[in-house]
């Protein structure tokens, strides 16, 4: 008998939003209820990928334009998807993973200014732009997400950009979900860990059918 499709949930966020967090929690309260779940990030995931992701970043905030960190996602993202993504999925597994091509669309097209139409149009030619079931928003004031961050040490190239740049990722974010409502799930990051994870698994599990 062939194995039922698997599903694609994507969270997404700005710096400090507690994805990670949020990505165990979410796979716990999954396979409770007996799926099986492949649990990834991007950039990344793949041997190639990760490799890729260092280059991303490691460096200085000005290292890479907008658009050579475009074609590197791409890539990365690519591998992913061949690797990775695509096989669990067609042997029914549920693949969650930590940022997905709304990152790029927010990062490299509307914070990193190349426009959304031109990162469009990359991802569905090169990737076929597989689009998750379900992308779950966690939104969050961009000091208290830098501030989060900052006391975890070690910042990234991104987290360098500055408060603009972040300002923009946010405001982006928050209008690809209000474009595809039906697709997002837009969650107020900014209270406990415990209330977030709760409202998450309670509107996933009526989104796809599962005991809450
Ligand atoms: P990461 O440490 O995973 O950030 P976080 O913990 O906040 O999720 O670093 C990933 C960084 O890469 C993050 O700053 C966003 C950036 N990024 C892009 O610019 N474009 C992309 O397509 C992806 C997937 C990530």
């Amino acid at each position: 008998m062939a194995s039922p499709a698997g599903r694609l949930l994507t969270l997404e966020g700005g710096e400090g939003a507690g994805k990670s967090t949020q990505l165990a929690r979410l796979a716990a309260f999954l396979e409770g209820r007996g799926i099986a779940v492949e649990r990834t990030r991007e950039p990344g995931g793949t041997e190639g990928a990760e490799a890729i992701r260092a280059l991303l970043l490691e460096g200085g905030a000005e290292r890479w334009s907008p658009a050579c960190e475009l074609l590197l996602v791409c890539a990365a993202r690519r591998d992913h998807l061949e690797k990775r993504i695509e096989p669990a999925l067609a042997a029914g597994r549920w693949v969650l993973c930590d940022r997905y091509l709304d990152s790029t669309r927010v990062y490299q097209g509307i914070a990193g200014g190349l426009g959304l139409e031109l990162v469009d149009r990359l991802q569905q030619e090169l990737l076929g732009f597989r689009l998750p079931d379900l992308t779950i928003l966690l939104d969050l004031p961009v000091e208290q997400g830098l501030a989060r961050r900052h006391g975890q040490g070690g910042a990234s190239r991104f987290e360098r950009k500055g408060t603009s740049f972040h300002e923009k990722v946010r405001a982006g974010f928050l209008e690809l979900a209000r474009a595809e409502p039906d697709r997002f799930l837009l969650i107020d990051a900014a209270r406990p860990v415990e209330l977030v994870a709760a409202e998450i698994a309670a509107k996933v599990a009526a989104r796809f059918g599962l005991r809450a």
